[in-house]
């Protein structure tokens, strides 16, 4: 049995970030940093994890929907508090041990929580601090060693010295803890925190004192990797993390073989996949579970979000929510694919198309401004420019069928429920009411009138010479 757990903070208020949401579910690359965290311990082996919830702790319950155990902290009184909070669920995982993260920490990763794991187990430590040295170290718990470089204590930089604010390795607020020491050490806590005054909150990092006066082992483990420790506590912050993401997100596309030739604008999230020798061009975001074949072209100003995109798709300058794309399509430029639509292999359309809730068959193609809604439509269809299905009656909504190799006329209004056969004709101008049997033609317009020199029969107009 795994007798190892995470904990993970995320009951702070974040008062900088002035979020209406909680602060740990701001998000980077449109992922709430929480996920972030939680996946970074998931993927580093932790099944069993507790959430610290507080500020708006409703929305941060909801949003975690039963998958993980939470406690609240009614109180943020600061990071040792938070965990005296989650006593119980440390209680049960009295002989493992505890990995903390902070909840606003989203770059931490599975490799180096392993192995910090190793490293703690192996140099059988009560404690292991993750840290890393940045380049400016403002705001951060600072990791303060002997002249032989073993840990003393980590300082906020609120109570640091002028020499302490020097160092520049900090405490990523990532933590390995033998939990039935880090119990032990919660009183430790309390009590340094009730000597001194100034001392507003009840500090986790407190705990390392508390230890190495008991003579056990606290560690700071420095990685190679500084965006660890990266925290978020305000919105300039959080675009840093988002910048440090975004890179990392397309380097690994583009060492797996797609093409990014220009980066501006481009953001892809972090469950996108992508196939080789796709290319994306400027302006394009990828959100969300999205997948992309390979050799496509996406953008430029293209947003994809929750969608299957199949090989060789043109898509260019599209919006395409919750939809596939089959094989060879190609979008666009200025197309819209709402959700529920298959567009179908070798679709072709052009601007200013609209689909929802829409199947489209194989070859058919919808070259100019047309919005096909709720239509199941088949392979080979002939659209001309400017159709409409009129779906919706203004209070309920109804379906549109067109059979394969239709031929819908130039500005056809298609008023559903209705059926086009396969093979039939619409004439221009028709505003189908009635369903077209296979092979037909339906002319549904009112016939031309010539009324022969009818302009001559009348005075000249001013502008007639
Ligand atoms: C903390 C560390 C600091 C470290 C930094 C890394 C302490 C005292 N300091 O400082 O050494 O360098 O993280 O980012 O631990 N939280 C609660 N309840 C509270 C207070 C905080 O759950 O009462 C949560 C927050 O939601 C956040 C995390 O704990 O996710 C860290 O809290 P924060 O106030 O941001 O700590 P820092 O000042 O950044
Ligand atoms: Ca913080």
């Amino acid at each position: 049995m795994n007798l190892n757990c995470a904990l993970i903070l995320a009951a702070g208020e974040g008062t900088r970030m002035k979020a209406d949401c909680p602060k740990v579910l701001t998000e980077v690359l449109f992922k709430p940093m929480l996920d972030w965290v939680i996946d970074a311990a998931k993927q580093g082996g932790l099944d069993d994890i507790c959430v610290v919830t507080g500020h708006k702790h409703e929305i941060v319950e909801e949003h975690l929907a039963g998958k993980y155990n939470t406690v609240i902290q009614a109180e943020r009184l600061g990071t040792g508090h938070a965990v005296m909070q989650a006593k119980k669920f440390l209680e049960e995982h009295r002989f493992g041990n505890v990995l903390i993260l902070n909840g606003d920490a989203p770059l931490m990763d599975s490799n180096t929580i392993k192995s910090a794991y190793d490293y703690h187990t192996a140099k059988n430590n009560a404690v292991t601090i993750i840290s890393a040295k940045i380049p400016n170290p403002y705001g951060y718990g600072r990791i303060i060693r002997s002249k032989e470089g073993v840990l003393k204590k980590i300082v906020e930089e609120k109570e640091a010295t002028p020499v302490e604010k020097i160092v520049n390795e900090v405490n990523s607020g990532a933590y390995w803890f033998s939990c039935s020491v880090l119990l032990d050490a919660l009183q430790g806590i309390v009590e340094i925190h009730d000597k001194n005054e100034k001392q507003k909150e009840y500090y986790l990092t407190d705990a390392v004192e508390v230890i190495l006066k008991k003579g056990l082992n606290a560690v700071a483990y420095e990685t190679e990797s500084e965006d660890v420790v990266r925290g978020a506590n305000d919105r300039a912050q959080l675009q840093e993390l988002n910048e440090i993401a975004r890179r990392k997100v397309m380097r690994k596309h583009l060492i797996n073989g797609v093409s990014i030739p220009c980066a501006d604008g481009v953001i892809i999230g972090p469950e996108v996949e992508i196939g080789d020798n796709t290319e994306i061009l400027p302006g394009t975001i990828i959100k969300g579970k999205t997948t992309i074949g390979k050799r496509c072209n996406i953008g430029p100003n293209t947003l994809i979000e929750d969608s299957t995109i199949e090989s060789n798709v043109t898509l260019n300058s599209v919006q395409c929510f919750s939809s596939e794309v089959k094989k060879g399509a190609s979008i666009g430029p200025f197309s819209r694919i709402r959700p529920n639509c298959v567009i179908g292999e070798n679709v072709k359309t052009g601007n200013f198309v609209e689909f929802k809730n829409a199947n489209i068959g194989a070859a058919t193609s919808v070259a100019h401004l047309t919005y096909i809604g709720d239509a199941d439509v088949g392979s080979n269809v002939n659209f001309g420019c400017g159709c409409a299905t009129a779906n919706y009656t203004g209070k309920d909504k109804y379906r549109t069928t067109i059979g394969d190799n239709a031929f819908i006329g130039c500005d056809n209004c298609l008023v559903a429920p209705v059926k086009v056969g396969n093979n039939a004709y619409t004439a221009a101008g028709s505003v189908i009411t009635e369903d077209v049997p296979d092979d037909a033609l339906a002319l549904a317009r009112s016939k031309e009138i010539i009324k022969k020199d009818w302009v001559k029969s009348k005075k000249p107009y001013k502008w007639q010479k």
